[in-house]
């Protein structure tokens, strides 16, 4: 994805719960591949996280640059702790349960970014905005897309584990929205 050092702007207020809703989230999701990357020594895994591991990176760069510090979440270590644990479990259980985590919680914050681009789609004058969020979601689509490929069928299991991670994740966007 390309750098958008342009983003010169501030969010709007009524964005900004969400915005630190996404930045708990984009740190998170770096702290879910260092997990994996504690645990795997399989090097498809290991080669699949650490490309991830940049692309969240960068995520967060980008909402760093229009997000001021004083509006970021007080919990982030929990963010980390929690996002660390949701690489490190599956990691423990093997490749096909690393796979369908990240589907699971990629299919969640595509749902997330698009609840965004449907606010921004009401109002006009948004457009760099809605442009960012809309490069994010789609580089969250291709991790998700990636994911379900690699897993092939989603198990059982898998799906029992998908749904704790979704209550998870959901969990921590309506925390994080607030404090
Ligand atoms: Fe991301
Ligand atoms: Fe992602």
């Amino acid at each position: 994805m390309k750098n958008l050092k342009e983003n010169n702007f501030l969010i709007p207020q009524y964005l900004l719960p969400h915005f630190r809703s996404n930045h708990a989230g984009e740190t998170g999701a770096i702290y879910i591949y260092k997990g994996i990357l504690a645990v795997s020594r399989d090097s498809e895994i290991r080669q699949f996280s650490s490309k991830h591991l940049t692309t969240e990176s960068q995520h967060l760069k980008l909402i760093e640059e229009v997000l001021e510090k004083k509006n970021v979440s007080k919990l982030i270590t929990l963010w980390k702790l929690a996002g660390f644990l949701t690489g490190f479990i599956p990691a423990l259980l093997g490749k096909r349960f690393v796979y369908a985590t990240i589907y699971h919680v990629e299919s969640f914050v595509e749902n997330h970014y698009q609840e965004q681009i449907d606010i921004l789609s009401k109002k006009n004058s948004q457009i760099k905005l809605k442009k960012m969020i809309t490069e994010l979601m789609n580089d969250e689509i291709s991790h998700k897309e990636e994911s379900l490929i690699n897993v092939s069928k989603l198990s059982f299991v898998h799906k029992i584990w998908g749904a704790i991670v979704t209550a998870g994740s959901k969990l921590a966007v309506g925390v994080s929205k607030k404090i």
